[in-house]
């Protein structure tokens, strides 16, 4: 006898691969036209659902969770951050949380890498004159940036993705300094050459480019506070690719257009997807729109996890990405 199949309702287009292969799997509803669920039809969603499948663009408060139906057991997060879910409403209420880690950790760093080049090398700017047709030949004192090679790169937050940062950003020469929770274990730290700094303050106040790298949760949020972003050098870069609301984007938009700081690199918005309006007139600045893991492999593999997660749930074990709320 055919084991049952869960209803999983899935609230965003997935690559066509893993849409297929969990319409195969589960009893799956997909979003096919890719519109973001308003309030209602989550909370619709989430009276039918076994198994929910949602994104960062679904805010899953514990308002919302507090009107799922008694069916529904997982939620199965596609992608690695969990800020949009309130893990701690879905635990009480006997709701498991699942997230895709390590398949976009690759992908994240080299985009952030790709910002402290951009942003240190005005490759935006650059791009931008060729593109409307007003280069007029090169000049010795003209689109000059900063060189890496010898900076110093401050990483807040030296998880996976910190950590790949920092294997990319030593072979451009940078010297790796982070600030975490605590410090990474010692093998770690010779293999990266990496010094640890226990105080942030004192790191962001060392730094050449500073990189945030760590999950935004309670104890995050404004991490990069207007005080703390004063204490940068004016010639620092700063470069976002984790959440925008670790940064307060305001205070940054504010000294970025006062020449108060060098330049930033933003992959993340603090209100998403609206953006400071002083960040979009600043030539300093490296905009980009969320898309750290945006590579086909690494969103066929994000779906891979999601359903392994699903899969190992509906055979009665513990999935294998599952979020604690005191991991928050
Ligand atoms: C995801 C991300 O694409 O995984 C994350 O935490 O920030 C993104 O790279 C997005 O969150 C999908 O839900």
């Amino acid at each position: 006898m055919a084991a049952r199949k869960p209803k999983v309702i899935v609230t965003r287009k997935l690559p066509d691969q893993v849409e297929t292969r969990m319409c195969e799997l589960f009893d799956t509803e997909l979003n096919l036209d890719d519109l973001p669920m308003d309030a209602e039809s989550l909370v619709a969603a989430m009276r039918r659902a076994e198994v929910l499948a949602p994104t960062i663009t679904d805010r899953l408060d514990a308002a919302l969770i507090g009107q799922a139906g008694p069916q529904l057991k997982l939620i199965a997060n596609f992608g690695v951050g969990v800020d949009h879910i309130d893990v701690a409403a879905a635990h009480a209420r006997g709701i498991a949380v699942t997230n895709t880690p390590g398949v976009l950790t690759d992908d994240t760093a080299d985009l952030t890498m790709a910002l402290i080049l951009a942003a240190g090398r005005r490759l935006v700017e650059g791009a931008n004159v060729v593109q409307a047709g007003e280069f007029r030949g090169w000049s010795p004192t003209w689109m000059l940036g900063r060189r890496l090679r010898g900076k110093r790169l401050g990483i807040v937050g030296m998880g996976r993705i910190g950590q790949a940062l920092a294997e990319r950003a030593r072979s451009f020469g940078l010297a790796i300094h982070y600030h975490n929770r605590k410090p990474v274990s010692p093998r770690i730290a010779e293999a990266l050459e990496a010094t640890y700094w226990e105080s942030l303050d004192q790191m962001l106040a060392r730094m050449d480019v500073v990189s945030v790298n760590c999950p935004h949760t309670p104890a995050t949020y404004h991490l990069l506070s207007a005080r703390r972003l004063k204490l940068l050098r004016p010639h620092a870069v700063v470069v976002n690719t984790a959440r925008g609301e670790i940064i307060d984007e305001a205070a940054l938009a504010g000294m970025l257009q006062r020449g108060e700081l060098a330049g930033a690199g933003l992959d993340v918005y603090e209100h998403e997807p609206a953006v400071n309006p002083k960040l979009l007139k600043l030539p300093n600045v490296v905009l980009l729109p969320h898309m750290g893991s945006a590579t086909i492999e690494g969103r066929i593999d994000m779906g891979e996890k999601v359903i392994i997660n699903i899969r190992t749930w509906m055979d009665g074990h513990k999935p294998p990405d599952r979020i604690i709320p005191s991991m928050m």
